[in-house]
């Protein structure tokens, strides 16, 4: 049993100090495995349900390697146009009937709040894989962990979000995971993609300075850390908006010139426009390494919730 067993995973702002620490450090544990190509069975005889209601490549490959590495199997939907939910059936009735079928349940879901009707649903752990605009906890997760490889360490950095700051769930999570720590945030959006109000009074009530503007340029001589997102095309009710601002921002090799050589470039993924592809060959273009973190990552939640 570990402080973690049986818990949910649903929101950033769940995660305690010491809960952070044990996950990271578990996930450094399995990473050095991984390396040397060790064969591990914590898992063995346990089900993962992975449920994906929403398109997805790194999310559910990610869960479904994590589960497979530790022994474990995994049962998987990747369309909602596969599944009941397509004539009429409740989250809650999908959920009550798979919790028959698994150990734990991981949940994409267009709908803000889907993973908490979901957990309130069954006893079985559900881990929220992304609801709607809303949170993306897990990759948070992912996210913080790689700030730790890249940078060496989480204080004092000067970070950076950028883009779709309003409906993009991961800079929700990350932005709340890090206020947890000594840091200084600029979000760089449009004005009106600008974050939610909650998500920056939470980081100033914890000290943290957030200083908001709309010019990257001026965010990048300042920033350790610049993360990019996707101007999240889904969320828009008016395609015209969408075509208004969906190259908003675009980092090139030439932009970040101007940046401070020890800059770590990351990405949640997928990426349209947002990171040209001549970036990717420097030094601190970590997005591809950040998504393979999510394997270390998701293998240790997965580990201390099913333990
Ligand atoms: C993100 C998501 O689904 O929120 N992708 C991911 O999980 N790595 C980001 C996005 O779709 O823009």
């Amino acid at each position: 049993m570990t402080k973690l067993s049986k818990k949910d995973v649903l929101r950033a702002d769940q995660f305690t100090p010491g809960d952070i620490h044990l996950i990271l450090e578990r996930a450094a544990t399995y990473e050095a495995a991984l390396a040397v190509g060790k064969e591990l069975d914590e898992l063995r005889g346990k089900v993962l349900a992975t449920l994906f209601f929403e398109p997805s490549t790194r999310t559910r490959l990610s869960f479904e390697a994590a589960m497979l590495r530790l022994g474990g199997c995994v049962l998987s939907v990747s369309e909602a146009k596969s599944t009941s939910a397509s004539k009429g059936e409740s989250l809650h009735d999908t959920i009550k009937t798979v919790e028959g079928y698994a150990d734990a349940i991981v949940l994409r879901h267009p709908e803000v709040g889907a993973a908490e009707v979901a957990a309130r649903a069954t006893a079985k752990p559900v881990l929220n894989a992304g609801d709607g605009a809303g949170e993306h906890p897990t990759q948070s997760l992912l996210d913080l962990y790689t700030i730790r490889k890249e940078q060496g360490c989480v204080d004092g950095l000067t970070i950076s979000l950028v883009g779709d700051l309003k409906h993009g769930r991961t800079v929700h999570s990350l932005a709340t995971l890090l206020s947890q720590y000594p840091v200084s945030f600029l979000f760089v959006s449009p004005p009106a993609l600008r974050m939610p109000r909650e998500v920056v009074e939470r980081a100033q009530a914890k000290g943290i300075s957030v200083r908001e503007t709309d010019d990257l340029g001026l965010a990048l001589v300042q920033s350790d850390v610049v993360y990019m997102t996707r101007i999240q095309r889904e969320r828009f009710a008016d395609p015209v908006e969408y075509d208004r601002l969906k190259d908003a921002y675009v980092l090139t090799r030439a932009t970040l010139g101007k940046a401070k050589p020890s800059i770590t470039v990351m990405h949640p993924l997928p990426r349209v426009n947002e990171i040209s592809t001549d970036v990717d060959d420097l030094p601190g273009a970590a997005y591809f390494r950040q998504s393979a973190n999510g394997v270390p990552v998701r293998m240790a939640l997965l580990a201390l919730l099913l333990d």
